[in-house]
């Protein structure tokens, strides 16, 4: 079979693509993988806490047995709904995250105690207590809710 020139370029363009989307791929996969060898260094997982739902509101105890009731702590707080990231930074103080990570949509599993920093098991993300990222691939903050505390008594409300 003879090919013409136009035919020539046709078949290179085509080439070009097929070597070029493997290349592409693997750019993309090496800018999220930053911190995929070791991605929870320096951190532990979160305790878990049991929380209730009910018409936005979710709601948990926090006393002296539980895993928030010092400064500087954090937990995972499970409700049948979902979970959230609490930490409590200062007396009578407490911030509720969104656990899903902005990267990919892992959930955030691990702590920082040593710098504060919730971290991304999946790709390594790092936030600080407010959500704000820290360290990428994350490209954005975690959402974060209303929290009241009183009487023993988180509040948060995730609409
Ligand atoms: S999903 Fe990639 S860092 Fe969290």
């Amino acid at each position: 079979m003879k090919i013409n020139r136009r035919d020539f370029f046709k078949k290179a363009g085509q080439g070009a693509i097929v070597l070029a989307v493997p290349a592409i791929a693997s750019s993309i996969l090496e800018s999220c993988n930053n911190n995929i060898t070791n991605p929870t260094s320096n951190s532990a997982s979160l305790a878990n806490v049991n929380g209730t739902y009910a018409n936005g509101i979710v709601k948990l105890t926090v006393n002296s047995s539980s895993p928030l009731s010092k400064t500087g702590t954090a937990a995972m707080v499970n409700f049948p709904n979902g979970q959230l990231l609490v930490d409590h930074p200062s007396a009578n103080t407490f911030n509720a995250l969104s656990a899903v990570c902005t990267h990919a949509g892992c959930l955030i599993t691990n702590f920082d105690s040593g710098s504060s920093q919730f971290v991304c098991p999946c790709h390594g993300s790092r936030y600080d207590v407010n959500g704000n990222v820290v360290s990428g691939p994350a490209p954005s903050p975690l959402q974060k809710y209303q929290a009241q505390f009183a009487s023993d008594t988180l509040t948060v409300n995730v609409g």
